[in-house]
């Protein structure tokens, strides 16, 4: 019996991000790739129409795709709904991705740490939780980029990005405090580390740049039973969901890019 697809979620192409690194982890997988694009962005939600919207939208995607492990590549949506869509549906595997902010943590030598995410993720709860609970040592500055997002979409659809745009959105998170500077800056939304080469170049000082994807990959990776290795191509290109329906060359060409095709 074939096996059952591991489904990578966000609400635009940030997921991919993580599906290249899960590509690495799990050549024989076979892959959905679904972007909520008709609700984009995410970070703009208020918390409880946002929480409705994705635990109804994966009713539907559990049972269109039966995937043995849902990633939730997305830190807007995971930092909200993770436990409630474990909790709605039950004997299904969710991996969530959530700001790394424990890892920052142990990496930090100045204890000067940024998050970078959406407004969404900054305020949420469970951001807070984790600050409280991994980094009470250190000083974290929450970030809120309204624009981020909109402009890595941008970049990854039509190749370019205005670097001064790039630099106003990531100043916040430079921090000089008795002498010691900000040493990491965690990318808190997976459409940013398509950005990581821009922010590198326009930053005040360098900085370690936290990308969780790898780390999220290795997580899916050790939920997923054993099966015979299949021929992943064999059923030709994986599918991309764009939930708009109305995804137009440019992204065609970017899905295509990274080895699937868009289903209507
Ligand atoms: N990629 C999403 C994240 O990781 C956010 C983008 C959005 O605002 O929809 O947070």
């Amino acid at each position: 019996m074939a096996e059952r697809p591991v489904l990578v979620f966000d609400s635009g192409i940030g997921g991919l991000t993580v599906l290249r690194e899960a590509r690495v982890l799990m050549p024989d997988r076979r892959f959905v790739y679904v972007a909520d694009d008709a609700a984009f962005p995410y970070g703009a939600w208020d918390e409880p129409a946002l929480h409705r919207h994705i635990i109804t939208l994966f009713g539907q995607l559990l049972q269109a795709h039966d995937p043995e492990v849902s990633v939730i590549a997305c830190n807007t949506a995971s930092t909200l709904v993770i436990d409630a869509l474990r909790e709605a549906y039950p004997g299904r595997l969710f991996v969530g991705t959530v700001p790394a902010i424990k890892p920052a943590a142990e990496r930090t030598r100045s204890g000067l740490v940024s998050v970078l995410a959406t407004p969404g993720t900054v305020k949420r709860q469970y951001t807070r939780d984790l600050i409280r609970e991994w980094a009470a040592k250190c000083h974290v500055r929450l970030v809120g980029s309204v624009g981020l997002a909109a402009l890595a979409e941008a970049y990854i659809r039509d190749g370019f990005v205005d670097e001064d745009m790039v630099r106003a959105e990531i100043e916040p998170c430079f921090v000089e405090r008795d002498g010691r500077r900000t040493d990491i800056v965690v990318l808190a939304c997976t459409h940013y580390p398509f950005l990581v080469n821009r922010m590198r170049k326009t930053a005040p000082w360098p900085v370690d740049w936290i990308d969780p994807a790898e780390a999220i990959a290795r997580r899916a990776l050790s939920l997923l039973g054993r099966g015979e290795p299949e021929d992943r191509l064999a059923n030709g290109p994986d599918p991309a969901i764009f939930t708009s329906g109305k995804a137009d060359a440019a992204i065609r060409r970017v899905v295509q890019g990274f080895g699937l095709a868009l289903r209507d």
